[in-house]
């Protein structure tokens, strides 16, 4: 048994950093809204989703999947263009059950936004919210896009993961030492 990536991503910066982690880490790496595999089969859980509108992309998937999620160790990665904070904080509070936030480990990672891949609609979305924006700062990054990607990023969710796959590997050698 092993621990495994659980991912979704609307433009690729989320299933970049899902990659670099299972390269780092040797995990296999899944897309929810691709794979219908079942994270109820793993020890623990690496889950990452962008924050889109206000809320984490895969709400719904980790709703559906609260009592494998809730019953193991559990990494949340979020991707956004807001940095960890209180706003960000307020965001997956409110599209996640208090149980599940308790539960994990949480690592905000910032992502990229290149307004021409955006869809018609999120273009059109983005450039209303930009405009009624008062954070000059956050409003730019809504009109004109962003690059926060950044690979050093992961180092401390690789080396979270780095002592779960070490417990694991206490845990057997344990085991076979007592047979
Ligand atoms: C339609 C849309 C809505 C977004 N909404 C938010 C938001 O509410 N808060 C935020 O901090 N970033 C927001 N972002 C920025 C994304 O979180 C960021 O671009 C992220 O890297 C996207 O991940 P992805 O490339 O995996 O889809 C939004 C981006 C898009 C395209």
């Amino acid at each position: 048994m092993e621990g495994a990536i659980f991912f979704s991503s609307r433009y690729g910066s989320t299933a970049q950093y899902a990659q670099w982690i299972g390269e780092a880490t040797d995990l296999p790496a899944f897309d929810v809204d691709e794979a219908r595999t079942d994270p109820s089969g793993y020890d623990f859980l690496v889950l990452g989703s962008p924050v889109i509108y206000h809320k984490l992309m895969f709400h719904k998937w980790a709703k559906k999947n609260f009592a494998s999620i809730s019953s193991k160790p559990t990494i949340l990665f979020s991707v956004s263009g807001a940095g960890a904070g209180p706003k960000l904080d307020d965001w997956i509070a409110g599209c996640l059950p208090a149980e599940l936030i308790s539960h994990m480990e949480h690592f905000a990672l910032r992502g990229r936004q290149n307004p021409a891949d955006l869809g018609w609609y999120d273009r059109v979305m983005l450039i209303i919210g930009g405009l009624k924006n008062p954070d000059p700062v956050a409003s730019r990054e809504e009109l004109k896009g962003f690059d926060y990607m950044d690979k050093s990023s992961i180092k401390p969710i690789v080396e979270m993961i780095a002592q779960l796959q070490g417990d694991k590997i206490a845990g057997s050698e344990m085991h076979l030492a007592s047979r």
